[in-house]
């Protein structure tokens, strides 16, 4: 049966998620804070396995989510309608954007486990979080190609790091699964594996010295 995916945010990374999404024929429904006609154009360039919703309807849509917003909106992210859902959190923490936040200033909180408390019902995982939008639908390749680019993916849920990593593999990635939100601050911004094209080995070493705070 196809699978539905719900898409919070239609800017780059959420457009380049559904390229590649409808391409691979999982069906997208899209959405975004200004509502559903201003993503028309989208929605046509898309074709026939999209469609535009709200973020509620997305999300109720959903056999799994997409968040992919500034962070700083991480808390209109609608939760009863992910309750029990895989989420898949692309959000970065730009203070400079979002405002800050001390907890993940102080190095006593991630980005991902601030929008896995908001959804407390959902199993979220990190996922195309290091990755510039462009190169989703260009930097994928078969599994087993030589030096294929990995990215990585964090979680408390088995199944929702399970779910990324196929989704990575078929988008065309290799995954590292750093192990729990808790530690997923090792592939936030700046970190060495940050939007670096880095093969598995690659990230591995990068995720391993990455700093706690910076
Ligand atoms: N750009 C990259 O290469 C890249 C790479 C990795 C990760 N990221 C991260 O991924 C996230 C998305 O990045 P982006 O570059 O795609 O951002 P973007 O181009 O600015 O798009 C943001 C999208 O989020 C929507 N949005 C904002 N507030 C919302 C809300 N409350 N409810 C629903 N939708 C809302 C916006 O809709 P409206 O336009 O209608 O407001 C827009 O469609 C960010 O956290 C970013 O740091 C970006």
């Amino acid at each position: 049966m196809t699978e539905t995916i719900g898409i919070i945010g239609a800017g780059n990374i959420g457009s380049q998620l559904a390229r590649k999404a409808v391409e691979l024929g999982y069906d997208v429904v899209i959405s975004n804070s200004r509502g559903p006609e201003s993503l028309a154009e989208l929605v046509r360039e898309l074709g026939p396995r999209a469609r535009a919703a709200t973020p509620a309807e997305a999300a109720g849509a959903a056999d799994f989510a997409v968040v992919t917003i500034p962070l700083k909106a991480y808390r209109t992210v609608p939760a009863a309608p992910l309750d029990g859902k895989v989420v898949i959190d692309t959000v970065n923490y730009y203070w400079e954007r979002d405002g800050h936040i001390e907890a993940l200033d102080r190095g006593e909180a991630t980005t991902s486990g601030l929008l896995q408390e908001h959804l407390s019902g959902a199993k979220v995982a990190k996922g195309f979080n290091h990755i510039a939008a462009a190169q989703i639908t260009t930097d994928g390749t078969p599994a087993g190609t030589e030096d294929r680019r990995a990215l990585a993916t964090a979680s408390d849920f088995p199944e929702a790091a399970a779910l990324v990593t196929r989704l990575y593999d078929e988008f065309g990635f290799d995954t590292v699964n750093i192990g729990p939100l808790s530690e997923s601050w090792r592939v936030e911004r700046d970190r060495p594996a940050y939007v670096a094209r880095q093969n598995k080995q690659e990230l591995q070493a990068n995720l391993a010295k990455a700093p706690r705070t910076i």
